[in-house]
């Protein structure tokens, strides 16, 4: 009998012990030599494996469930040792926390305490039988709560590791404020692909603890921050003095250089902690804590405008330190607080909507310039449809970003491929970082030609005054080979520099003073219009490189408003060389418009700093140039009108 329940326990030994090949092999003893030859340790080991579990890992104030795995014949007695050396019959336990559990012979020990640690022995008796074994418990304490601080995560880190706990956890199943729960095994950490402000908030975690039934809760707080640029000024009237700040925020980059530029000055200050050229010195806290900043004491009423910051920086990339694109943002300063931005935005609606020239399948960019930071921008196509632009991200992507970046008030969007749908008036929306409830809005027009088009395709003229029809390259400045005219009456020109106001064709045809076949342009500056000069111009040349001439139409016509003119004309004669000089000027937007109306190739961001701001300098310019021209058109100067860009 003794015999028989050896070698059954012998059998569950096997499966569970790390002895199993020397119990496997008594086993065959058994069998084969019917000789029971027990050792010591091995008997252990097999009535080990008669407590079920093996081990028990339970939290304090839990229950632990313990009991042999053997049925033994009824009647039987069921007796427990616990480690600390107590023996009772389950029956009659010594105290209330102990009860007996199962049909077998087995104890439940509610709440646990730190001393039920060790070996727990069960042995049942029925008449001279007797099998017994144990159970090793490890007591943990209980964890009823778990608090860490808030996580912060950087905006667009990729493959980013968010370890959520540190406990010794099983397993743990996860769920991010705007996604799937998932089941993490081992140490709760999930990888996250990219950081976006979607994982942002409350993250839920539940965790399988060793000795705990009841999965702990534990709420995480996740923060996902952008690096940025804190950005502002501040007037300190007492002292006279006024500090302009560019701090980086959230960033591993290094600050390499700071720079202020006054946005309408041409040139700025580099600014270096300790250096000073009496009015202009760092202010912030080093370039170590990634501040850049500039104080300027006894500022002037031009100090009292819009700055544009501009901080250099470097960051590891894998093993190396590379220069990255530096970061730029634009600061209003004000005496009083705040300028109106409105203001200045209202103003730029009066003047006349900028063109931008494409060739169908071309890229085209409308751009669009505020003079402080954006939080978005977008687009409405002249049919309605609204565009958004994104960071250009591959190759195929029809229409993207372009520009510095929001926070240097950059508006603008680059279409690969231009259709005739897309010419016409575009809008587009900005919304200032600093304030919501007003979009700000800016108009361009849009004309998609041929590779020559004509600036003004109507131009309203006086007969006897002077007029100017012009046609350039659409998309960027392209050299032209010649240039010719073709008059309504069918007269050809053909004109290059040398053809002056001096020795002009008929007398009054000459090429346009100031103009280059080389900068792409085919002008003809007609001295005095004649009545045979109204109705349709044409321009053609051969751009640089193409085989086929291109061509643009320019109809010349006098609207009634210009007779008018006519009549008054001697009256105000005195004045057109008075507004020369405003005209002159205004050669100086023309020039402006031209380079901000063929921005950059795709990836060629500017590195000439006057392009940055061009937009800033037109809309001062314009604006006054708006009222100017007004003025003229007040004073009904024809020359104004062909003359305008
Ligand atoms: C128990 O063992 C004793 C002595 O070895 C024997 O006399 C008795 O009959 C046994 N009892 C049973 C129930 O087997
Ligand atoms: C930035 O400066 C710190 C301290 O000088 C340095 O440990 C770190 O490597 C630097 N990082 C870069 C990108 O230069
Ligand atoms: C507007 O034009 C764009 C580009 O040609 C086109 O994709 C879009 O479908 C048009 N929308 C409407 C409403 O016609």
């Amino acid at each position: 009998m003794t015999t028989k329940v050896l070698v059954f326990s012998l059998f569950f030994g096997v499966s569970i012990n790390h002895k199993t090949a020397f119990a496997a092999f008594r086993i065959q003893n058994v069998f084969a030599q019917d000789v029971l030859d027990i050792h010591l340790d091995s008997l252990l080991t097999m009535q080990q494996g008669l407590g079920s579990p093996h081990s028990l890992q339970v939290a304090t104030g839990h229950e632990a469930l313990m009991k042999l795995r053997r049925e033994m014949p009824t009647p039987y007695t069921c007796t427990v040792t616990t480690p600390m050396g107590v023996t009772f019959d389950v029956q009659t336990p010594p105290d209330d926390r102990f009860e007996s559990w199962s049909d077998n012979c087995g104890v439940r020990v509610r709440n646990v305490v730190l001393a039920d640690e060790g070996r727990w022995r069960l042995t049942a008796t029925a008449g001279n039988d007797s099998i017994s074994g144990w159970v090793e418990v490890y007591v943990e304490d209980d964890r009823t709560s778990y608090t860490a601080p808030t996580i912060s995560l950087q905006d667009g880190q990729t493959h980013a590791n968010v370890e959520l706990t540190t406990l010794d956890n099983l397993y743990c199943m996860v769920a991010q404020p705007a996604s799937e729960s998932s089941v993490v095994a081992g140490h709760c950490e999930v990888t996250l692909d990219r950081i976006t402000r979607a994982v942002k908030g409350n993250w839920d975690v539940f965790l399988g603890l060793p000795g705990k039934i009841n999965e702990l809760h534990v709420q995480r707080q996740v923060a996902v921050e952008a690096e940025r640029l804190d950005v502002g000024f501040i007037h300190d009237s007492n002292a006279n003095k006024v500090h302009l700040y560019c701090n980086i925020l959230v960033t591993e980059k290094n600050i390499t250089f700071c720079r202020f530029q006054r946005t309408n000055a041409a040139s700025g200050y580099n600014v270096m902690d300790g250096l000073s050229d009496g009015v202009h010195s760092y202010y912030g806290e080093g370039f170590d804590q990634r501040q850049c900043g500039m104080t300027l004491e006894q500022p002037t009423a031009e100090d009292f405008g819009t700055w544009r910051c501009t901080v250099g920086v470097q960051a590891w990339v894998g093993a190396l330190v590379e220069q990255q694109t530096p970061l730029q943002a634009l600061i209003s300063v004000s005496s009083n607080n705040r300028v109106g931005f409105i203001y200045i935005t209202a103003r730029l609606e009066e003047t006349e909507a900028q063109t931008v020239f494409t060739q169908v399948d071309r890229e085209f960019t409308v751009m669009c310039r505020a003079d402080r930071a954006l939080r978005y921008c977008w687009f409405q196509h002249p049919n309605g449809t609204q565009y958004t632009p994104l960071p250009l991200a591959d190759e195929n992507q029809q229409f993207w970003y372009t520009g510095e970046d929001f926070q240097a008030g950059d508006c603008g969007i680059t279409f690969s491929h231009a259709t005739e749908a897309d010419a016409g008036l575009w809008t587009c929306h900005m919304g200032p970082s600093d304030q919501v409830g007003v979009e700000v809005t800016d108009r361009l027009n849009v004309r998609v030609t041929g590779p020559l088009a004509a600036n003004y395709q109507q131009i309203d003229t006086v007969v006897g005054e002077k007029a100017t029809v012009y046609c350039r390259t659409s998309n960027g400045v392209r050299p032209l080979d010649y240039c010719r005219f073709m008059t309504p009456s069918f007269v050809g020109l053909s004109v290059d520099e040398t053809v002056t106001e001096e020795n002009a064709i008929l007398n009054r045809f000459y090429f346009t003073p100031g103009r280059e076949l080389n900068l792409g342009d085919c002008s003809l500056t007609i001295s005095s219009v004649q009545y045979e000069d109204l109705g349709v111009w044409t321009c053609a040349a051969v751009v640089n490189g193409d085989t086929e001439e291109a061509r643009d139409t320019v109809t010349l016509y006098v609207s009634d408003s210009a007779h008018a003119r006519t009549l008054s004309q001697a009256g105000i004669a005195g004045m057109v060389f008075g507004l020369a000089a405003m005209l002159a000027a205004l050669g100086g937007v023309v020039w402006y418009k031209r380079h901000t109306l063929f921005p950059p190739k795709r990836s060629n961001r500017s590195t000439d700093p006057t392009v940055g701001f061009s937009r800033r300098t037109v809309s001062t310019t314009s604006s006054g140039g708006s009222s100017n021209s007004s003025v003229l058109e007040n004073l009904e100067l024809p020359t104004i009108t062909s003359q305008r860009t």
